[in-house]
């Protein structure tokens, strides 16, 4: 999963549906989803947040103000009252009466199916619990987790050591370089004793690390390929995991590495 077997030849490129299909169909819904399978998928990526009474939804934002019909925090609202909101008419009419998810949905749906579940934890405290789920739905061997937290993921692979963990790294995002730079290289060290990776945006990547990477054996994913030509470059480079709203990009034209 995280890990390709070394010397393996990676015919084309892994690539994960980012919250589904963002450029076609609205983010982090069963809608979107199923047509980033259907669009051949390789991975999904999503975000889990607990509700006020402690399920676990998918959501990217911790309010649900820009993606719905309704307003407030998601750690403010029941499961029962997220259920009731509009995930899908901001986007297009067509969609009007999507549900947000429930990540024992969003594991249901694609269980058995091809394809690996990206899932980033975007709460806090929420390891225990997603862990369980995942088990209860007997889908180890179908996820990766992420995070842009160490502790998270270090947590994560202790309750679990079976299940991948990507760390997310970025130059851009908040905190000290020196800080985020001394987490990633804590976190290839775990490397060597659990299946654990970086996932860097990709603007934070570059050739030598892509084929550091690619010589260590290891999958990264790199996030988020909103425009063409940087992902069709970095592929050129040798990135074999790209992270993106469009899914589209791929089925128009198949790169092959
Ligand atoms: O997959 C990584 C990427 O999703 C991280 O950024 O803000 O889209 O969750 P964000
Ligand atoms: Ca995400």
């Amino acid at each position: 999963l995280a890990k390709y077997p070394k010397n393996t030849i990676v015919q084309r490129p892994i690539v994960a549906a980012h919250r589904g299909v963002p450029s076609m169909a609205p983010e982090n819904t069963m809608a979107g989803y199923r047509l980033a399978y259907d669009l051949g998928a390789d991975q999904i990526e999503t975000d889990l947040q607990l509700t006020k009474d402690g399920h676990i939804i998918i959501m990217h934002d911790t309010t649900v103000d820009r993606t719905t019909n309704g307003k407030g925090a998601v750690r403010d609202l029941t499961l029962e009252e997220i259920r009731q909101l509009d995930a899908g008419s901001k986007f297009g009419e067509e969609f009007a009466g999507e549900k947000v998810p429930t990540f024992k949905e969003f594991l249901q749906e694609f269980k058995g199916k091809d394809v690996i579940l990206l899932i980033e934890l975007k709460d806090v405290d929420i390891e225990e619990q997603a862990i369980r789920e995942i088990k209860e739905a007997g889908m180890v061997d179908q996820v990766v987790l992420q995070s842009f937290d160490l502790g998270s993921m270090v947590k994560s692979f202790e309750l679990h050591p079976e299940i991948p963990v990507g760390y997310l790294y970025s130059a851009a995002v908040p905190g000290t370089q020196s800080a985020k730079i001394k987490n990633a290289q804590k976190m290839m060290d775990y490397g060597t004793n659990y299946n654990v990776t970086l996932n860097a945006s990709y603007g934070s990547t570059y050739k030598e690390f892509i084929q550091y990477m690619r010589q260590r054996g290891m999958l990264t994913m790199h996030w988020t390929f909103r425009e063409e030509a940087p992902f069709r470059d970095k592929l050129a480079e040798g990135l074999i995991g790209p992270i993106t709203d469009y899914m589209q990009w791929l089925t128009d034209s198949p790169i092959n590495l």
